[in-house]
């Protein structure tokens, strides 16, 4: 069957498609469950509440599947991180290490918090922070790191944590795509000090928990709990209770007038959607490595690489191979996609944009206007070719959806796509 597809003409020079069944997600999201609950809240007037009801329910649930005792609710993921940042913190002067691939949202709170950014290499076989260039980077004004487990794919944490714990940094994790994901047994959040998730978007392209615009914060440590509550959270309801600190506590209600909580709605369809949070994983999860083993010795093109005590989950931004162009006689990677979306594969390239070469963080710029700030001064900017190793492999990442409920036979015709596409490459020279 395979080889017969294998024979024809490549769709790209006029031969008939391998893959003829629709890239679509048939897994249904529980509309009618989410209906209910927001339509419960705008009954009750639920309008602008956090700290009771239905919030405080999802955070408690979150935080027992999490397995950490306290957890926030936020407005949005950024808005979790930056009361993570300030936390542990974080203020003008100091250093936040950063992966360079990842999304601004994860680094735009520290720097608007007077922090330089200190840009890592990623690991080029797994996409995440490589804990050797990390360490490296260090210096006496480090103050955190703050990794991401980008695309579900898990950081080492055991390295990571051992040399934050040797320098004395900070570590947050940024859980915003792996919701569920472990590192030996434990789900990833629980290990940093602080772990931080978007909520953005709906079911079943937005994050995994998903509520619309929303975040959370969970952590371990209360005075870590107390301060992103002292910073984020005016008007909470249960406020003054939970702000055991006598010095924080004379701040509220009101704190320090920053209100970053939650729409209740957003908690809501949260809660809802933590139903199938496990089932979504574990669908995807096989979804994946079907696709990685169908392409084991098809030349040119890999699965990521995974440590042996991560289990990814998640996958927001979904599941990615790397390029290696050598095997495949130099062939460029935009020619390769452009051969394999002809023959009806869903993909992509690259996925984000490296942050180190954005604008704001390759020059630096003077955001507020005074000549002050972490990217004035000596801020040294990052030029093409400061991160060789992650701007090599970025050019070789190839992303693809990673389905739930696929069409039935979709990902056994990616397959065939691929062995075709490169049985055939020297036709695309
Ligand atoms: C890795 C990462 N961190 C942080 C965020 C920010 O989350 P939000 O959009 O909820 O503010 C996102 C959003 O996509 C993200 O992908």
């Amino acid at each position: 069957m395979v080889e017969a597809v294998i024979a024809q003409k490549l769709a790209i020079l006029g031969g008939p498609r391998a893959v003829t069944v629709p890239a679509r997600e048939r897994w249904e999201p529980p509309k009618e469950k989410i209906k209910e609950v927001v339509c419960r809240l705008i009954d009750e007037g639920a309008y602008s509440v956090a700290g009771v009801g239905i919030s405080l329910e999802f955070e408690r649930r979150f935080a027992e599947y999490i397995g950490v005792p306290y957890c926030i609710g936020f407005d949005h993921g950024t808005s979790a991180l930056w009361a993570a940042y300030y936390a542990v913190g974080v203020g003008p002067g100091d250093e936040v290490l950063h992966p360079c691939y990842t999304w601004i949202c994860s680094i735009a709170p520290a720097v608007h918090m007077g922090a330089r950014p200190v840009f890592c290499e990623i690991d080029p076989e797994r996409l995440v922070i490589d804990p050797v260039d990390m360490e490296r980077r260090i210096t006496p004004r480090t103050k955190a790191v703050s990794i991401v487990h980008l695309y579900g794919n898990v950081c080492d944490m055991d390295a990571i944590m051992s040399i934050a714990r040797r320098h004395g940094i900070a570590v947050i994790e940024d859980c915003s795509h792996c919701h569920g994901a472990e590192w030996d047994g434990k789900k990833l959040g629980s290990i940093g000090d602080i772990g931080c998730f978007s909520m953005q978007g709906g079911p079943p392209f937005g994050k995994p928990i998903a509520g619309g615009e929303a975040g959370l914060a969970v952590t371990s440590n209360r005075e870590y709990y107390e301060r992103m509550l002292l910073f984020s959270q005016l008007n909470r309801v249960g406020l003054e209770q939970e702000l055991t600190n006598p010095e924080y506590r004379a701040f509220a209600p009101t704190n320090f007038g920053l209100k970053f909580r939650p729409h209740p709605w957003a908690m809501a369809v949260g809660l809802v959607l933590m139903d199938s949070l496990d089932y979504r994983n574990e669908r995807r999860r096989q979804y994946r490595q079907k696709i990685y083993d169908g392409l084991a010795g098809v030349p040119g093109v890999r699965p990521l690489k995974s440590y042996p005590k991560a289990k990814p989950a998640g996958f927001y931004g979904g599941m990615h191979l790397m390029y290696h162009p050598q095997e495949l006689g130099g062939l460029p990677v935009e020619r390769l996609i452009e051969a394999l979306q002809a023959e009806g594969v869903d993909m992509h390239h690259r996925g984000y944009e490296l942050t180190h070469r954005l604008k704001l963080f390759a020059e630096g710029y003077d955001i507020y206007g005074k000549g002050v700030g972490p990217l004035v001064g000596d801020y040294p900017g990052y030029p093409p070719g400061s991160l060789p190793v992650s701007e090599e492999a970025h050019r070789r990442i190839l992303g693809m959806p990673v389905f739930i409920e696929e069409e039935p036979g979709y990902s056994d015709q990616v397959i065939a796509a691929f062995k075709k596409v490169t049985s055939h490459y020297r036709e695309l020279l």
